[in-house]
């Protein structure tokens, strides 16, 4: 970058003048310079050039600033480019230098690769050549993991004594100041290292260079994983594990296998699936997914067979679709865990020969939807298919969409006219439905005039207590007269008085039979009460909705370790947008 001294000489050298000139036709009045203003239509001049200063300002338009600026506005140059314009025109000779802030930060971090690289080292050789590390490298071994590949993913041991790094970089001659701010150590207690007693996986970056630590607890125990903060280095959601030794197969394939953990990873990468990459403790991200973009096309998920590890599935295969990436996804054998745990038990080969057995993203979403509702219901079907409509949405072209709705009317048995114009109006209701109430409605709806249109109509109270309960009801009318209906159909008994007879205030009484006998409710009550429990369980789901996104928010802030929950709350979230958008849709027919 272009240095300070020479941005001051060339803003001391210039002629403010004679700049400005080249652009406007200025005459001098008094102690300024007046012309037509450029930035603007006018016939008399208000545009003015202050020399001394070095300005310019229109009193027409507003427009003004530095002599500088206004060659960038005229130019439609940068600010660099701008100077060394003005540098040429005054005979400015540029002097470019590192800015002082970057050039520490230069330093700062080759110090913490250095740093990075010296203690990965020591943690692996701890590992491989010390008697400290012997029962890791059992453990390792015990878990299937070959002695070439713990070199080549630099594997190591943390000693369980806490304060053995500290001293052990203090005698390198590192100092303290130093290490507080490395990210190896606990901030409440600058001595004690955040890895101890475990395996460490060290976290590289694109190049190699170790970054982060991921840290086992050897056997069980909790918690399980230890892995370092983000730093001005290593954020997280941005990197992914293996990447810098998968690249070369990932160029070379134009795909990659994407896998929950660390021990996957390498398990794969043993078994010669060099395109594996992992997400680092997190689910995986958009940011992830566009780094993987650069080089490959398609995605093969090989989650965790558990039910978490199908939820991170069916959230990736959304994940890849937004992000211009197919997906596959790779069939999980029930009776293992995960990759690493089919590598300890049945060895490199079958593992290898596993990950060729797989089924499209789609495919997998369909079955997936299915297994979700009942599917002997209309309604069952409807909201399996509603699952799957989000994902049509952020396919690519028309061409993809049509295609994907005929695979669903395949897969459902449905008729594909009707898949369409579902989708149609699942699509105009969500994006024109919730913001947008109709007024007369929704004033009329409320939980105290749903209740007192079942309480005149009690017929339908015994479908509305399966489908609402008390405690969801919050206005205190509405609960009262929620409860005696509840125990009028308790003890069998019926008709309007036998509520009334229920219910204690004098004014709640008087409410339903002044609104009961109202011309409100005399028409069409069917629609009333239907749509009345339709909102109503659209009230219960946003509610619940917002909270789930308060939750997610205070997770992401705790930087908890408890990144499954994260999951679990967008899955739910997922849900509830289908269902809300089902509700929605079953309003306008
Ligand atoms: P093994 O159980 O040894 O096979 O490890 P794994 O790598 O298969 O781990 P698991 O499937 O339990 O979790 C997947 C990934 O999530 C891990 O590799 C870690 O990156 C991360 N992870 C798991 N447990 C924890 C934890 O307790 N804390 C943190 N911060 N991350 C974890
Ligand atoms: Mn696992």
């Amino acid at each position: 970058m272009i240095s300070q001294a020479s941005i001051q000489e060339v803003s001391e050298r210039l002629d403010a003048v004679s700049v400005v000139s080249d652009y406007v036709r200025l005459e001098k009045r008094g102690s300024r310079y007046v012309g037509l203003c450029p930035f603007h239509q006018e016939k008399t001049p208000s545009f003015s050039v202050n020399q001394e200063h070095k300005l310019y300002y229109c009193f027409g338009c507003g427009k003004g600033g530095s002599i500088i600026n206004f060659v960038m506005e005229m130019e439609k140059t940068t600010f660099p480019e701008t100077i060394e314009l003005l540098a040429k025109r005054f005979g400015v000779q540029l002097r470019y230098e590192k800015a002082q802030i970057e050039k520490e930060k230069d330093t700062r971090l080759e110090a913490l690769n250095e740093l990075y690289r010296r203690v990965a080292g020591s943690f692996h050789s701890i590992l491989t050549e010390k008697s400290l590390g012997n029962a890791a490298l059992h453990y390792l071994t015990e878990r299937g993991i070959r002695r070439d590949i713990i070199d080549r993913f630099q594997l190591g041991f943390a000693p369980a004594n806490r304060f053995w790094l500290y001293d052990f970089l203090l005698k390198k001659g590192y100092s303290p100041e130093f290490l507080a701010v490395s990210g190896l150590f606990s901030k409440q207690h600058p001595r004690l290292s955040l890895f101890s007693g475990r395996i460490i996986f060290p976290i590289t970056d694109r190049q190699g260079q170790p970054v982060a630590f991921g840290g086992r607890i050897l056997g069980d125990g909790e918690p399980k994983y230890i892995n370092s903060g983000d730093s001005e280095r290593y954020k997280k959601g941005l990197l992914l594990f293996g990447i810098d030794k998968a690249q070369p197969a990932l160029r070379a394939t134009k795909e990659a296998v994407l896998v929950e953990g660390y021990m996957d990873l390498i398990a794969l990468h043993q078994s010669g699936v060099s395109n594996a990459v992992a997400p680092l403790g997190t689910a995986f991200t958009d940011e992830q997914a566009k780094l993987l973009r650069r080089w490959v096309e398609r995605v093969y998920l090989y989650f965790d067979s558990d039910t978490a590890g199908q939820k991170a599935t069916i959230k990736a295969i959304f994940t890849c679709r937004k992000n211009a990436l197919a997906s596959a996804i790779i069939n999980t054998d029930k009776n293992f865990k995960d990759p690493a745990e089919i590598l300890q038990k049945m060895g490199e080969k079958y593992l290898h020969e596993a990950t060729k057995s797989y089924i499209f993203g789609f495919n997998y979403l369909m079955s997936y939807a299915q297994s979700l509702y009942s599917f002997n219901t209309a309604e069952g079907k409807y909201q399996s298919v509603a699952f799957l409509f989000p994902y049509v949405d952020i396919l690519d072209s028309d061409i993809a969409r049509e295609t994907a709705l005929d695979m669903i009317a395949k897969e459902f048995v449905l008729d594909p006219k009707a898949v369409r114009f579902d989708y149609r109006r699942f699509n105009s209701s969500s994006a024109a439905g919730l913001d947008t109430p109709r007024r007369k409605e929704d004033k009329t709806c409320d939980d105290k005039s749903l209740l007192i249109a079942v309480a005149i109509n009690q017929g339908w109270y015994e479908q509305f207590r399966v489908l609402v309960s008390i405690q969801e009801v919050e206005d205190p009318v509405a609960k009262e007269i929620f409860v005696a209906l509840e125990e009028c159909f308790k003890y069998g008994e019926t008709g309007l008085d036998a509520v009334l007879a229920r219910i204690s205030s004098q004014e709640v009484r008087e409410q339903v039979l002044k609104r009961g006998s109202s011309k409100e409710f005399s028409i069409n009550t069917e629609v009333f009460i239907i749509d009345g429990i339709n909102k109503f369980k659209q009230r219960q789901l946003k509610r619940r909705k917002n909270e789930i996104m308060r939750e997610l928010a205070t997770t992401y802030k705790k930087k908890s370790s408890d990144y499954r929950s994260i999951d679990d709350l967008i899955m739910e979230k997922m849900h509830i947008d289908a269902e809300l958008r089902s509700l929605s849709s079953q309003k306008d027919t």
